[in-house]
C-alpha cells in the first residue's frame, strides 16, 4: 500500500512539542518522517565533540508513537567551524569568487578533505544508528546540485580536474589530438597547464567544456558513492538521494546506482513559476495546479533512475517561499499531486514540511500545520487523503508501450555547444514526451545505458548527443518503431563531427545545419513549421514529409524514423496523433489511472467496490 510522511525538524522545536507531532503525525495517516538533513551543527556543535542525547531521544520518541524514521547524513550543511578546519571547501562561482557561508550547500564536491569529513559523520552516524529498528531508510545528503551547485571553479576542482584528466587521457598528446587543441593553438605542454574553462576570452573548446561538465558530474558521484561505501556495512536499511526537479549538471543514473531508492522533492507550483519553458499565459493558467506533465516526467524519469524503486521525498503542501510568483494550490491539488505519483509507481509521498517555521529563510513555507500548531489547508488535505489510501488498487507501474531515452550528457553537450540560443535538450525531450502524454500515452523514461527496449513498441530518441553502444544494441535488436532526431549521433564522444556524417545510420547523412529565429520558423506545407533547428539531410531513406523546396523533414527505413528539424507543436500534432488537453493516463498493473489537472480529479481502474472514485 503507497504510505504519506513528511519531514520534520526536532531541532527546530522545544523538546515538548515532540510527542504530540509524532502522535498527530500517526493520527493524521502518516507511516514515515524524515530527519536530521540539516542537523550537523546540534550534532557535532564543536569539532569532535558530539551531541546525542538530544537525536537519540527524537528517535526513540518518533518511532515509538509508530512512525518508521528516515535518517539522513546532515553533509548538506556542514557547520561553521567546518570552514576554520577546511578554509579552501567552499566552491567557487563562474567569476571565480568563493560562494560563502551562511545559507546551505556550501562545499566543494571535490574538496578531498571535506570528502573525507562526510565519510566520518556518515561513519558515525551509522555506527550510532545502523542498527536502531526505528531506522528503515537512509537519505544520504540533500538534493545535490540544488541552487547551482554541481559545478565549481575553485582551486580544488581544478587540481582535481587535471588528474581526472590525467587519468583520462595518459598523455598530454592524446589530449591535445582528442580535443583538437591545434586549433587556435590551444595545445598543452602538460595537464598541469590546463585551466577550468571559464574566465577565457572568448569560448573554450567544447571538447574541453564538455570534459569539465563530465568531471563534475564525476566529482558527484564519487561524492554520493564514499558515503554508501561508509553506510553499507553499518545497516541494512535503505539508502536513498532526493533529487530535484529540471537539475541536470550530473548524471541521476550513475548517481542512483549504488542506491536503492530514488526519491525526488515535488514542488508543482514553485518548479511552473521557476523552471518552465512554458509561455505566461499557460503559466497563469496553471498557477494554481502545476503543469500536467512536470511532475509525471519526473515521475517516470526517477523511477528509472531508482530501477523501479521510488518515493517523493518533499512535496509542496500550500505555497512555498522561493518562486518569483508563490501561489496557493487549488482545493484538491495537494492529495491529487500526491495520488499522481502513487499512479507512476511511487512508494512512499512524503510532505515538505510538518510545522511551517517562524524563522530563518523559509517563514512563508507552508507546513501542514501552521506555525501555531493549527491544521494548514494542506494539512487538512492530507488528512483526507490518508483516510483513502486503504481503498487504492494496486498502483504499481507496468512497462508503458512508448519510451523515450533520456541522457544527462547530452543536456551538458548542448549547453556546451548550443547553436541557438533556444536550443535546449530537455526542452525537446520534454515536448515530444508532453505531445504524447497529450495523445493519451503512457510514457516511460529510459537510461542512454539501455541495452533492450522489451515489449515496448515505441521508442523515440531525440537530441542525443553522442551514440552509446547499448543503444546500438537495443536499436539493432527491435522490432517496434523508432523515431530519431533531431541533432541525435551529431558528435563522437570527443566532441568532433563524425566522419561519415552524423546521425550515424546507414544511408542517411546530415550535411548541413541551420538554426531558426523564434519569430522566423520554417513552415511545412502540410501544416505547422520546425522551429529553433533544421538539417539538411542526403538520403536513400523514403522521405515522408518534406518543405516547400522538397528538401526531406522526415524520412523512414524500415522500423527507423528520423526527424530532420525541431517540430512545433502542430507538427508535432500531426507527427503523434490526435492531441487532447484532457486527463493524462498512466498504465499500472490494474489498468490505466485518467489524471486530470483541470478537475483535480483522479479515476482508478478498478476500486475494491467497484467504482471510480474522483
Ligand atoms: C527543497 C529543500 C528543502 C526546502 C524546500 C523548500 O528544495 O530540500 O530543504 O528548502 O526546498 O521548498
Amino acid at each position: 500500500m503507497p504510505e504519506l510522511g513528511v519531514c520534520y525538524y526536532p531541532e527546530h522545536w522545544p523538546e515538548e512539542l515532540w510527542a504530540d507531532d509524532a502522535r498527530r503525525m500517526v493520527n493524521m495517516g502518516l507511516s514515515w518522517v524524515r530527519i536530521g538533513e540539516f542537523a550537523w551543527s546540534r550534532i557535532e556543535p564543536k569539532p569532535d565533540q558530539f551531541n546525542w542525547d538530544w537525536l537519540d531521544r527524537a528517535i526513540e520518541t518518533l518511532g515509538a508513537a509508530g512512525l518508521k524514521v528516515v535518517m539522513s547524513t546532515s553533509t548538506a550543511t556542514p557547520p561553521r567551524w567546518m570552514l576554520d578546519r577546511h578554509p579552501d571547501m567552499l566552491a567557487w562561482d563562474v567569476e571565480g569568487r568563493p560562494r560563502g557561508f551562511g545559507s546551505r550547500r556550501h562545499y566543494d564536491f571535490s574538496h578531498p578533505g571535506y570528502r573525507e569529513e562526510c565519510v566520518r559523520i556518515a561513519t558515525i552516524l551509522g555506527e550510532r544508528y545502523g542498527q536502531n529498528p526505528y531506522i528503515h531508510a537512509w537519505q544520504i545528503d540533500n538534493e545535490y546540485g540544488c541552487h547551482d551547485t554541481t559545478i565549481s571553479y575553485s582551486p580544488v576542482a581544478l587540481t582535481a580536474f587535471q588528474d581526472w584528466l590525467r587519468g583520462k587521457y595518459e598523455s598530454i598528446d592524446e589530449l591535445n589530438t582528442r580535443w583538437g587543441n591545434v586549433f587556435w593553438s590551444m595545445e598543452y605542454g602538460d595537464f598541469d597547464q590546463i585551466g577550468l574553462p571559464n574566465l577565457t576570452v572568448t569560448e573554450p573548446n567544447p571538447s574541453h567544456a564538455m570534459d569539465f561538465r563530465r568531471f563534475a558530474s564525476d566529482q558527484v558521484v564519487a561524492f554520493n558513492q564514499v558515503q554508501v561505501d561508509a553506510l553499507r556495512p553499518l545497516t541494512d536499511a535503505d539508502l536513498l538521494h532526493n533529487y530535484m526537479g529540471r537539475i541536470t549538471d550530473f548524471d541521476h543514473f550513475a548517481v542512483g546506482e549504488p542506491l536503492d531508492i530514488a526519491t525526488w522533492d515535488s514542488y508543482p507550483l514553485g518548479f511552473l513559476e521557476d523552471r518552465s519553458d512554458r509561455d505566461e499565459g499557460f503559466k497563469r493558467d496553471h498557477a494554481r495546479c502545476g503543469d500536467p506533465d512536470f511532475q509525471a516526467f519526473h515521475h517516470d524519469l526517477y523511477r528509472a533512475v531508482g530501477k523501479g524503486r521510488w518515493w517523493v521525498m518533499e512535496q509542496q503542501p500550500g505555497p512555498v517561499n522561493w518562486a518569483p510568483h508563490n501561489p496557493e494550490p487549488a482545493p484538491g491539488m495537494v492529495s491529487l499531486w500526491a495520488l499522481e505519483a502513487f499512479a507512476h509507481g511511487a512508494e512512499a509521498v512524503f510532505f515538505f514540511r510538518w510545522r511551517q517555521a517562524p524563522f530563518a529563510q523559509e517563514q512563508n513555507h507552508a507546513g501542514l500545520l501552521c506555525p501555531d500548531g493549527e491544521l494548514s489547508e494542506g494539512g487538512k488535505e492530507v488528512a483526507l487523503l490518508a483516510q483513502d489510501l486503504n481503498d487504492l488498487p494496486d498502483l504499481r507501474s507496468k512497462d508503458a508501450d512508448v519510451a523515450i531515452i533520456f541522457e544527462y550528457a547530452s543536456q551538458w553537450a548542448w549547453e556546451v555547444q548550443p547553436q541557438d540560443a533556444q536550443f535546449d535538450y530537455f526542452r525537446l525531450v520534454f515536448e515530444v514526451y508532453c505531445e504524447l502524454r497529450r495523445t493519451g500515452r503512457s510514457v516511460d523514461i529510459l537510461p542512454p545505458e539501455t541495452s533492450d527496449f522489451g515489449d515496448r513498441k515505441q521508442v523515440f530518441i531525440p537530441g542525443l548527443f553522442a551514440w552509446t553502444d547499448a543503444l546500438r544494441e537495443a536499436i539493432e535488436r527491435f522490432d517496434g518503431e523508432i523515431i530519431i532526431g533531431p541533432r541525435t549521433g551529431s558528435r563522437t564522444k570527443d566532441f568532433h563531427i563524425p566522419d561519415s556524417l552524423p546521425p550515424g545510420l546507414d544511408g542517411v547523412k546530415v550535411t548541413a545545419v541551420e538554426t531558426l529565429r523564434e519569430d522566423s520558423p520554417l513552415a511545412l506545407p502540410q501544416g505547422g513549421g520546425l522551429q529553433i533547428w533544421r538539417e539538411q539531410i542526403e538520403s536513400d531513406w523514403s522521405v515522408l514529409e518534406a518543405d516547400e523546396n522538397d528538401r526531406p523533414v522526415r524520412l523512414q527505413k524500415e522500423n527507423l524514423t528520423y526527424w530532420a528539424g525541431w517540430p512545433d507543436a502542430e507538427a508535432l500534432d500531426r507527427w503523434l496523433g490526435v492531441p487532447s488537453d484532457g486527463p493524462r493516463l498512466r498504465e499500472t498493473v490494474s489498468g490505466t489511472v485518467a489524471i486530470d489537472y483541470r478537475e483535480a480529479s483522479v479515476s482508478y481502474p478498478a476500486r475494491p467496490q467497484g467504482e471510480n472514485s474522483t
